[in-house]
């Protein structure tokens, strides 16, 4: 079985991302699924607190051993873990990464508790994503951009990253939680930057709707995992609700449009992640 780690070190060799897609329903999860292995593409299963507290962790890491037989290279990981109890259960029962945000606290804060995580997690095999600066705006669709754009504070993030044993870090160059009227545009000069200096994964929040040619350059300069949720959020209501007002009720046959649609969209941004084909 590869590791997620194995994907990480061969996407940033080959320059390609793998995606990580977040999901809170079983369609979500099963159009997610079914992308992956008819493209042949690792993918992350993201679950926030929010997501898998709805769901239930046992549940998702129960589906994603099952949906393993079918295609094996399917990762868990917890997508801005803040609760500790969570984050150690969540390393328990075989999540393949967990992200540490602890961006709201002072430097040495997170690093102390960073390091706490890390140590707790590489003893079972389970990698640490951490955040340093948080990125701005929620998984919604939003009627205003924020008033100032956020950028990684290179000295902080050399330091962070040479005092804790991180595997990846959330970098922020200009992208944002979320979808807003215009597209987000990545500072690309920015990011060249970070990867000079920051030898770690290099991990982009914010997916949805950024530029698609921000996105591409953004992997050819160092980028190798890429969170995706409003998209495929606003995929699966505004299909489930086309799907409703037929004059249908079995289940069955109101949820596989559900499914098609974020499917499609997961392909989408697969072919655009490049990670095609890479068992
Ligand atoms: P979007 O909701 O903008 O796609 O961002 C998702 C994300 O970064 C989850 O951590």
């Amino acid at each position: 079985m590869k590791s997620l780690k194995y994907f990480f070190k061969k996407a940033k060799k080959e320059k390609w991302a793998i995606g990580q897609f977040n999901f809170s329903t079983l369609e979500q999860l099963k159009a997610i699924v079914s992308a992956a292995e008819r493209l042949k593409s690792p993918v992350i299963l993201g679950t926030s607190q929010g997501e898998v507290n709805f769901f239930g962790i046992e549940e998702a890491t129960l589906l994603r051993d099952l949906y393993r037989k079918k295609f094996p290279y399917i990762y868990l990981n917890l997508d801005h873990g803040k609760d500790i109890d969570l984050i150690k259960k969540a390393i328990d029962l075989g999540y393949d990464c967990v992200h540490f945000d602890g961006s709201i606290l002072n430097l040495q804060e997170n690093l102390k508790i960073t390091n706490k995580i890390v140590k707790y997690a590489h003893k079972k095999g389970c990698l640490v994503e951490g955040e340093i600066k948080s990125i701005h705006g929620g998984s919604e669709i939003h009627k205003e951009l924020p008033k100032e754009v956020l950028f990684e504070d290179i000295e902080k993030a050399k330091e962070f990253v040479k005092k804790t044993d991180i595997d990846s870090l959330a970098i922020n160059i200009g992208n944002l939680h979320g979808v807003y009227k215009k597209p987000i545009r990545l500072n690309i000069k920015h990011l060249k930057k970070i990867k000079e200096e920051i030898s770690v994964f290099l991990v982009l929040h914010g997916g949805s709707g950024t530029s698609k040619k921000d996105i591409k350059e953004a992997i050819k300069n160092g980028v190798v995992k890429i969170n995706v949720n409003t998209e495929l959020r606003i995929a699966w209501k505004k299909s489930l609700t086309g799907s409703l007002k037929k004059k249908i009720i079995k289940p069955y046959k109101i949820l596989p449009p559900v499914i098609k649609a974020i499917s499609d969209l997961v392909q989408e941004k697969i072919g655009i992640f490049e990670s095609i084909n890479k068992n």
